[in-house]
């Protein structure tokens, strides 16, 4: 069989995957997500260290009982992202696409639009392949992005975070409320033990505003004063109101900026034929539930790839390589051969 081999190493996952070159379909994945909580975050000098000495053991598992000869086309992440962990995935891809002579075939891919096209991922476990066009929410730990993805490499961004990601409130808070990194799922957990209706009105930056970004830095530095002037050690009962409080605004602001965004694509592009979300943030159920009630009340089906689609890995890296080859582009227009370098700052669209 031919493999899509697709790399991860832009932030604190190391993974690789093979994906069958015919018909995308996974063959296997190896992803390692990296222990960063001791530092608060992911650290990029850490971070680069671990995949420099993760990927090679991954790649070697996944080659086991495989011949690396067997490899058509190879995919790597090339931004954006930490610099360390982008070259060590960059330049293991270009060694594996140089010694197989693979130059025209290797891929470098925006981590971007490897999310952005994660609900077209054809396996098992995911929900049918969305149709192009569709509005696509894009909320991790470093991205917040909404975007009508019209086909291949057709991207309309309509709006972006102007400060923080949507996952930094989460995680900046979760500290605050002594959580360990990532804080996300954690904080969703104490979120349903409180009662926002306890804690003070917080800001609910860019809500109503007519464009189609988001900003969550004000809100952090809110919650950063209000938690500073409390009796310490917070109450657990407090701790947990804290948590709702914060999860209640990011949802009521993340939903008027899809409400916003979907009229917008829905002017723009008529044919919209869905709602998809992607990123770690995604796995959230009272976001889940107000994007799925949105999509509802616009007649549009929401389509969200499985919580491991979600977050950051390699199917969906390999997976775009694939949609190209599908579109007859046997190498990315911009990123043919191997001169191109990582890319730490890299916009769609
Ligand atoms: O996509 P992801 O795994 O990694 C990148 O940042 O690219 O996203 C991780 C982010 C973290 O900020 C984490 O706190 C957040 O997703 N997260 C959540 C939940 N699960 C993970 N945020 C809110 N609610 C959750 N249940
Ligand atoms: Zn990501």
């Amino acid at each position: 069989m031919a493999f899509i081999l697709g790399i991860e190493t832009s932030c604190d996952e190391t993974a690789a995957a093979l994906l069958d070159a015919k018909n995308g379909a996974l063959v296997e994945e190896i992803n390692l997500s990296q222990e960063h909580h001791l530092w608060g975050g992911v650290v990029p000098e850490v971070a680069a260290r671990a995949h420099a000495s993760i990927l090679p053991r991954i790649l070697r598992k996944l080659f086991a009982t495989r011949k690396v000869e067997d490899i058509e086309a190879v995919a790597v992440t090339m931004g954006p992202g930490l610099m360390g962990g982008l070259w060590v995935g960059a330049m293991s891809g270009k060694g594996i696409a140089l010694a197989l002579g693979l130059e025209a075939r290797f891929y470098g891919i925006n981590h971007l639009e490897a999310h952005a096209l994660s609900p077209r991922i054809e396996t098992k476990t995911t929900c049918p392949l969305c149709p192009f066009p569709y509005l696509m929410l894009l909320v991790s730990g470093g991205h917040t992005e909404l975007m009508v993805v019209r086909g291949v490499g057709d991207y309309h961004v309509l709006g972006r975070s102007l400060d923080d990601a949507a996952g930094e409130a989460f995680d900046k808070t979760g500290r605050l409320l002594g959580l360990s990194y990532p804080c996300g799922a954690a904080l969703e957990q104490l979120a349903a033990r409180g009662c926002a209706e306890n804690i003070a009105p917080l800001p609910a930056p860019l809500k109503g505003d007519e464009s189609c970004n988001f900003s969550f830095s004000g809100l952090k530095t809110a919650m950063a004063r209000l938690i500073d002037a409390e009796q310490h050690p917070l109450s657990d009962d407090k701790k947990c109101d804290y948590a709702a409080a914060l999860q209640q605004v990011m949802v009521e602001v993340i939903a008027d900026r899809v409400q916003q965004g979907v009229r917008r694509a829905q002017k723009e592009t008529p044919n919209l034929k869905a709602l998809a979300v992607a990123g770690g943030v995604a796995a959230n159920h009272a976001l889940r539930a107000r994007l799925e009630a949105i999509a509802q009340e616009h007649d549009l089906p929401f389509i969200a790839p499985a919580p491991a689609l979600c977050v950051d890995n390699a199917v969906m890296v390999a997976w775009v390589a694939h949609e190209y080859r599908r579109a007859g582009i046997e190498a990315s227009p911009v990123l043919a051969g191997l001169d191109f370098t990582p890319r730490p700052r890299w916009y769609l669209g």
